[in-house]
């Protein structure tokens, strides 16, 4: 199976969609020397769509996107920072090309997904990680799993987690070791951590698209 990360960045989510057995062929804005997937385009995501369309059709299964989130984030909206809304535009490009495809993003972008299902740590045995994380399914039904209590306190926001306390991955926060081995991360830096998902969650959509896939070829 072959798989398209657009908006790849380090590779959080690449790295959980071959953990699941696919070919993954990142595109990103900016070089991505840390980029951890099987091939690397750097390119404009939407761009890239186009002009590879023919190729995407032929020999592609299955499109992952994460749209930079710093329109939706709080703090960037706090300092009026300006970034181009991508969710819209790339979900119109996606449903021109056909293919089955999630569009992945942060809670402030929540009102602009279709039925999105929320992903947690503490669904996949995270013992450090809430971050949570909102997936909208085109094409295809993403089950939403069960959503555990959260128990521990998350460690505030600049200085490091105390035993005991969940990381909050943003900004310049302490903690890039805790954080690489909770999620499995050893190749990224705090860079790419701050922007990425963990690795469990794309497994987990790469999971439950190939048994709907496989219920689909079964019919
Ligand atoms: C939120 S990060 C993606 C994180 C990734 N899904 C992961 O799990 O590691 C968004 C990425 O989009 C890239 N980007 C921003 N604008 C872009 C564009 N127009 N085309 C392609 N990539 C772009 C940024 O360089 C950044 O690496």
């Amino acid at each position: 199976m072959k798989l398209l990360d657009l908006y790849c960045c380090q590779g959080g989510a690449t790295r959980g969609y071959q953990a699941a057995g696919f070919h993954v062929t990142g595109v990103d804005l900016d070089d991505q020397p840390r980029y951890c997937g099987d091939d690397f385009w750097q390119s404009d995501a939407l761009g890239f769509l186009t002009v590879h369309r023919d190729w995407i059709l032929a020999e592609i299964d299955f499109i992952h996107a994460s749209p930079p989130c710093q329109f939706d984030s709080d703090c960037q909206r706090i300092m009026d920072n300006e970034h181009p809304d991508l969710i819209e535009p790339t979900r119109e490009a996606l449903d021109d090309l056909g293919l089955p495809y999630v569009i992945e993003n942060v809670r402030g972008a929540l009102p602009k997904l279709k039925g999105p299902v929320e992903l947690c740590g503490l669904m996949f045995g995270m013992t450090r990680t809430y971050r949570h994380r909102y997936f909208e399914a085109g094409g295809w039904v993403l089950p939403q799993p069960h959503h555990p209590k959260h128990e521990a306190p998350q460690a505030k926001m600049g200085r490091p987690p105390r035993d005991g306390e969940f990381i909050q991955a943003v900004g310049n926060f302490s903690g890039v070791r805790l954080v690489r081995t909770d999620w499995g991360v050893d190749w990224m830096n705090r860079d790419g951590i701050r922007e990425a998902i963990p690795p469990a969650y794309s497994q987990y959509v790469a999971e439950q698209f190939l048994a709907w896939r496989a219920i689909g070829d079964a019919a």
